[in-house]
């Protein structure tokens, strides 16, 4: 295993699923009350540079199931908020903490953190990744479809962080022209296609892209940090919609997914969302189970 979970593709598909048994394995432990204090002693930093619902609270309550201690670090608090180099606060913190998960914008940025550190740094999302989410959605899909392999994913909206880090899957992508996912990411899914035998669709109509889907994800089309762009999103998007319509030409029993938080009524209908509102909040409270196995592989 990688010292640091940066990107996707820093865990083999073999790591994923150990990670995957673990979290099942917490999951099940939790719901009956069986303790699980793997990382007592042990603390995690968690440095926010944006908002954070489930990132923040499902980090700092799964380090305390797990017996450790998780400290909640405003970037505005810190001396990096004033300038201090990565480098040194890397270096600083690594004498303190045995682990750091940090939510910020550059990946490039958390790739010179983690070159810096001795400890494990856990991407909890950039503007390119979101690996954490990933996984909780991997956790999801094998929870309601008792299997990986083989399943047909379709990611409708922004070639965004999500897009990015679902990339490798056996996976259908509708952007519109202008919002795909940068070069690195399409060369690596038809890499990773050849290589694991899978399909990677990449499209500009979301029909296309859902037909048989067994999955179906979306995300907002205005990602942290581009609020400014959100009107002229607004237009680009417009037909990138996961709705009624576009739900029948996926499989009869296909399910839904949102990292959240959701726009209805942009990215997403209203109906739709609450029709997979099981499946959504279930993935929801996976983060806190993927990312407590994730924690135990790296931290202990
Ligand atoms: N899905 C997700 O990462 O949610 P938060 O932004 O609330 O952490
Ligand atoms: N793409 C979204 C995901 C939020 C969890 C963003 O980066 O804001």
């Amino acid at each position: 295993m990688n010292k640091d979970l940066l990107r996707m593709d820093n865990l083999s598909k073999e790591e994923i699923l150990d990670i995957l048994n673990l979290a099942d394995q917490l999951k099940y432990e939790r719901k009956h009350g069986i303790d699980h204090p793997l990382l007592k002693g042990k603390s995690l930093g968690m440095i926010f540079e944006k908002a954070s619902t489930r990132t923040r609270v499902s980090f700092e309550v799964g380090m305390y199931q797990l017996g450790g201690h998780p400290l909640f670090l405003s970037s505005k608090d810190l001396q990096i908020g004033r300038g201090e180099p990565i480098q040194d606060t890397a270096r600083v913190l690594s004498r303190y903490l045995d682990g750091i998960m940090i939510r910020t914008f550059s990946q490039k940025g958390i790739e010179t953190l983690a070159e810096c550190s001795s400890i494990p740094i856990i991407n909890g999302l950039t503007d390119e990744e979101h690996p954490c989410q990933v996984l909780a959605d991997l956790m999801t899909i094998r929870e309601k479809k008792l299997i990986l392999e083989g399943l047909k994913v379709a990611y409708i909206g922004d070639g965004n962080n999500m897009c990015n880090s679902l990339i490798g899957m056996h996976l259908s992508i509708a952007n519109p022209i202008g919002y795909k996912p940068p070069q690195y990411y399409t060369d690596k899914g038809l890499e990773l296609a050849k290589e694991n035998n899978v399909s990677f669709i990449m499209t500009e109509n979301p029909e296309d892209a859902v037909v048989d889907a067994d999955v179906i994800i979306t995300d907002v089309w205005a990602s942290m940090g581009q609020e400014d762009e959100a009107k002229k999103r607004q237009i680009a998007f417009k037909g990138y919609q996961v709705n009624s319509d576009l739900m029948k030409l996926a499989k009869a029993d296909a399910i839904v997914l949102h990292c959240l938080p959701a726009h209805r009524e942009e990215e997403i209908t209203e109906d739709v969302l609450e029709a997979n509102s099981d499946v959504i909040f279930e993935e929801a409270e996976n983060r806190l189970h993927a990312q407590k196995a994730v924690l135990v592989k790296l931290l202990s």
